[in-house]
C-alpha cells in the first residue's frame, strides 16, 4: 500500500524562532520519516494579512528555507517548496470559492479572532475572509491524507472536510480526500514578558540567534513576580522562564530546579543561567548544521525548486480531473 500523504504549510514569517521548532517542524521532522510528507512556505497565506507589506517577504521566505534546512528537514525524504511557485493553488482556489457558502467562512473562529484582535492592519478584504479557501486548496490538490495543524486550525480542516463534501454532491464525483486533521502537542513557549513567544510580540528567541544574545534574551524573562526577595519560595508554574527548562532541561536538572525554586534554595539568576546553558546547547547543533547550508548559497533555492517540481505531477493530476468533473 502506498504510504500516507502528509502536508502542512506555514506562513513566511522569517527566522524560525524556538516556538516554531518545538510546535510544528520538530514534528515535521519526525513525519517526514514516516509519510510521504509535504512542506511548504505559504507565502500567498502571507498576503491575506500583509497584502501592503510585501517588502521583506522576499528575505523572509528564504530565512524560512535556511531554516527548515537547519532543524533537519531533509529534501530527501519530504517534498519542500514554495507555495506560489505551483500555480495550480491558485487555479483550485476559485472553483472551490464557488462552493463555498459566505456564511461558513464568516463563522470560522481565526476569522472572527483575528478581525477582532488585530489592529492597524486592513483585514476586512476578500483574500482574507477566503483564507481557509486557499488552504483548503492546498490540502487538495495532493489528496493529503493528514494534516498536522495546531488546535487553532481545526476549524480549517473541519472546513475543508465539508467543502469537499460539498464538491462531491454537486459534480456527483467523489474524487477528494477527506483530510484529517493531527492536531500537534504544542508545549507553550513563553517569551520574556510572559506571552506567547511571538515574533510579531518581538519576544522570540530565534534559532539562528547566537549564544550571547540567547543570554541576553533569556536574562531578561520576568519571572514568578511574587517572588520579589531570594529568600522567598517561588512556584514554577507562575515562571515564563520555566517553560524552557521543562524543554531544553534534562529531567533530572529539572526536578532539581522545581525543588530548588519552591524551597527558595535558587536563585532566579542562577536559575537563568541553566537556561542559557540548556538552550545554547540544544541550538549548537543546529548552528553547525546551518554553517553547511549556508555554504550551499543558491543551491538552497534549487532544492526547493526540484520540490516544486516533485509537487508538479500530482498537482497537474488533480487540476485535469477536477477540470474534467466540472467540464471547464
Ligand atoms: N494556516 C496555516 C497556519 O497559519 C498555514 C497553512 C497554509 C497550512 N496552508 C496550509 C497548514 C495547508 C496546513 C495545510 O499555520
Ligand atoms: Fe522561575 Fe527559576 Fe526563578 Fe523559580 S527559580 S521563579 S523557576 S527563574
Amino acid at each position: 500500500m502506498a504510504l500516507k500523504r502528509v502536508l502542512s504549510g506555514m506562513q513566511p514569517s522569517g527566522k524560525l524562532h524556538l516556538g516554531n521548532v518545538v510546535g510544528a517542524v520538530n514534528n515535521w521532522l519526525k513525519l517526514q520519516e514516516e509519510y510521504d510528507s509535504f512542506f511548504f512556505i505559504a507565502d500567498w497565506h502571507a498576503l491575506t494579512t500583509h497584502y501592503e507589506h510585501t517588502e521583506n517577504l522576499v528575505q523572509n521566505k528564504r530565512e524560512m528555507m535556511i531554516d527548515w534546512l537547519t532543524v533537519g528537514l531533509d529534501p530527501e525524504k519530504a517534498t519542500l517548496f514554495v507555495q506560489s511557485d505551483r500555480k495550480e493553488h491558485a487555479e483550485l482556489h476559485p472553483i472551490l470559492s464557488m462552493i463555498t457558502p459566505l456564511s461558513w467562512l464568516e463563522r470560522v473562529p481565526t476569522y472572527k479572532e483575528k478581525m477582532a484582535q488585530i489592529q492597524g492592519r486592513d483585514l476586512s478584504t476578500y483574500g482574507f475572509l477566503g483564507y481557509p479557501v486557499l488552504q483548503t486548496a492546498d490540502i487538495l490538490l495532493y489528496k493529503s491524507d493528514i494534516v498536522p495543524v495546531g488546535i487553532d486550525q481545526l476549524p480549517h480542516l473541519e472546513l475543508a472536510r465539508e467543502i469537499v463534501r460539498t464538491f462531491h454532491h454537486v459534480y456527483k464525483k467523489e474524487i477528494f480526500t477527506e483530510p484529517q486533521s493531527k492536531m500537534t502537542e504544542i508545549p507553550k513557549l513563553t517569551g520574556n514578558d510572559g506571552r506567547k513567544m511571538s515574533k510579531s510580540y518581538g519576544n522570540a528567541l530565534f534559532i539562528s540567534d547566537p549564544e550571547e544574545e540567547v543570554r541576553k534574551k533569556i536574562m531578561s524573562y520576568v519571572t514568578d513576580t511574587a517572588r520579589i526577595k531570594k529568600t522567598d519560595p517561588g512556584s514554577p508554574e507562575n515562571c515564563n522562564l520555566f517553560p524552557l527548562h521543562k524543554i531544553f532541561t534534562n529531567q533530572e536538572k529539572n526536578n532539581e530546579i522545581v525543588e530548588s525554586c519552591k524551597n527558595a534554595s535558587i536563585g532566579c539568576v542562577d536559575c537563568k543561567k541553566i537556561a542559557v546553558d540548556s538552550v545554547n546547547k540544544y541550538l549548537e547543533p543546529i548552528k553547525e548544521k546551518r554553517r553547511e547550508v549556508e555554504a550551499l548559497k543558491d543551491d538552497i533555492v534549487d532544492m526547493y525548486k526540484q520540490g516544486t517540481d516533485k509537487a508538479r505531477t500530482i498537482a497537474q493530476g488533480t487540476m485535469e480531473l477536477v477540470n474534467k468533473t466540472i467540464r471547464i
